[in-house]
């Protein structure tokens, strides 16, 4: 089936009380309009048409992958009939069905909407919607249907009599339409109530030209929840996240506690990984099979390879952590980082766009800035590399097999070769030749008897 998407995104969202555009509210870790396009994307539209309104740039800058995407801008927010109406000049030429949807409902899942669009083709409607129960007080447009059953209008909720409101059945705000039907939308007429050209009409202007209209009330409330209030996006929030853990319980993945923790949507989890509660993995982020990820962990755009341990309160960011290694407690990976396999990153140790080779350990209290560090390599507590002079950042080259004493200074661009042994205090500024023992401390020197001889001159004073 040939297809186009539209996603309505040009309204103000005044019931957020917010200076962001309402779309663009997160939802674990995406804009409300990311999740929305991410499910049309699995339908593959050949033509993506997002309305946008007064935010129209912050908009486009929150879109990834602008492929197959247009924005249409709908400079006055008039309405969602004249959202779409705006959409037109973009689907010139377009010889199929169209999707629309609203920007605001996030938790839409493709598998319903493909169902509905199947149900549209195989019945041959002008235009069909899709409508679900609502159970309780509800401010979605009602679905009125005549003594045959045949969907006849939409009426909203502010403009429903009494006894439409109590219908149940609601509109999603996702319709198919045929592109004669696109046509009617210049026909539907001012709101007066709400100073808004209302999408809905259409139904009833369609019927009323003998169009094929129908309603197919495939959806459920939660799925097809609209967002207009911060209420709502906290439910919404919350919805998401048990449907993304629900994915990962049901593919092997523990959960101690999983009501505190937070999963973005593009979070993938390997089988018999254990997660402690209050870890965040946010963005694109994927752990590997029987992992453990320990309280306190905040990973971000990473990738954790299989049976790798990230320990209590660490952060990670836009790194690899390869297999069998081991991360903190609380050390912070900042972005462009490689942590090999085997390799152990212990407490309060920060690693900064370096690469660690397997199984090197810096266990304890050191700072690895834009560091090339090869395998086996042992860094003792305390190293620093002094990687910026202030105007550039330099690199510290610590070759397989090197020992690194505690507390030492490697001021880059500095080289320390293969098996060399750096001895504990040593501020390095010259590179060390494989094999050898680089040692900077002043030599030290024992005074005797001194301590003796000042508790008697104290004494004496005194
Ligand atoms: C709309 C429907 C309602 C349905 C509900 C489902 C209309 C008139 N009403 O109501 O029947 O039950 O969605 O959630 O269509 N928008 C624009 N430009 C505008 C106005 C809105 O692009 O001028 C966009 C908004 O950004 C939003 C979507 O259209 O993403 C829906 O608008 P909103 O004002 O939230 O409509 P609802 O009152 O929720
Ligand atoms: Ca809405």
């Amino acid at each position: 089936m040939k297809l186009a998407g539209v996603v309505l995104a040009a309204g103000l969202g005044k019931r957020m009380y917010s200076s962001q555009p309402k779309v663009l509210h997160e939802i674990h870790g995406e804009p409300m309009l990311q999740h929305v396009l991410a499910t049309l994307r699995k339908l593959k539209p050949e033509r993506l048409v997002i309305i946008v309104g007064k935010h129209a740039q912050a908009i486009r800058d929150s879109v990834q992958d602008t492929g197959t995407m247009s924005f249409a801008e709908q400079r006055e927010a008039k309405g969602t009939a004249d959202a779409l109406l705006k959409a037109l000049p973009y689907l010139r030429g377009f010889q199929g069905t169209v999707l629309v949807v609203n920007g605001d409902s996030p938790l839409v899942s493709s598998g319903t909407l493909h169902k509905f669009m199947l149900l549209h083709r195989k019945k041959q409607n002008g235009i069909s919607v899709l409508s679900f129960k609502a159970n309780d007080y509800c401010s979605y447009g009602r679905i009125i249907r005549d003594k045959k059953g045949i969907v006849s209008s939409i009426v909203e909720d502010k403009d429903a009599m009494p006894d439409q409101k109590a219908i149940r059945e609601v509109n999603s705000g996702v319709y198919v339409m045929e592109p004669e039907s696109l046509h009617l939308l210049k026909e539907i007429k001012l709101n007066e109530a709400k100073g808004e050209y209302y999408l809905t009409d259409i139904v009833r202007i369609a019927r009323d030209k003998g169009l094929k209209v129908e309603a197919f009330c495939i959806g459920s409330e939660e799925e097809f929840m609209g967002v207009n209030t911060p209420e709502e996006l906290e439910k919404a929030r919350q919805l998401m996240k048990e449907r993304i853990l629900k994915r990962w319980k049901d593919r092997g993945v523990h959960f101690v506690d999983s009501r505190a923790v937070y999963l973005s949507s593009r979070t993938r989890i390997g089988i018999g990984t254990t997660i402690y509660p209050n870890v965040h993995l946010e963005g694109s982020t994927t752990v590997g099979k029987r992992c453990t990820i320990c309280p306190n962990v905040r990973i971000r755009n990473s990738i954790i390879e299989d049976d790798s341990v990230i320990r209590d309160s660490s952060l990670i960011e836009g790194s690899v952590v390869k297999k069998k290694a081991s991360v903190g407690p609380f050390a912070h990976i900042r972005p462009g980082s490689e942590i090999g396999t085997g390799a152990k990153i212990g407490n309060f140790v920060e690693v900064k766009k370096s690469v660690i080779g397997a199984c090197t350990k810096a266990s304890h209290l050191t700072y690895l800035g834009d560091a090339k560090v090869g395998k086996d390599v042992n860094i003792g507590a305390g190293t620093i590399t002094c990687n910026y002079d202030g105007h550039t950042k330099h690199i510290t080259t610590i070759e397989d097999h090197v020992f690194i004493g505690s507390d030492s200074q490697l001021v880059a661009p500095v080289r320390i070769g293969k098996g060399a042994y750096v001895g504990a205090g040593s501020t390095i500024t010259r590179d060390v030749p494989p094999q050898s023992l680089a040692i900077s401390r002043t030599k030290q020197t024992n005074l005797e008897d001194w301590a003796r001889k000042r508790q008697f001159k104290v004494k004496s004073e005194k």
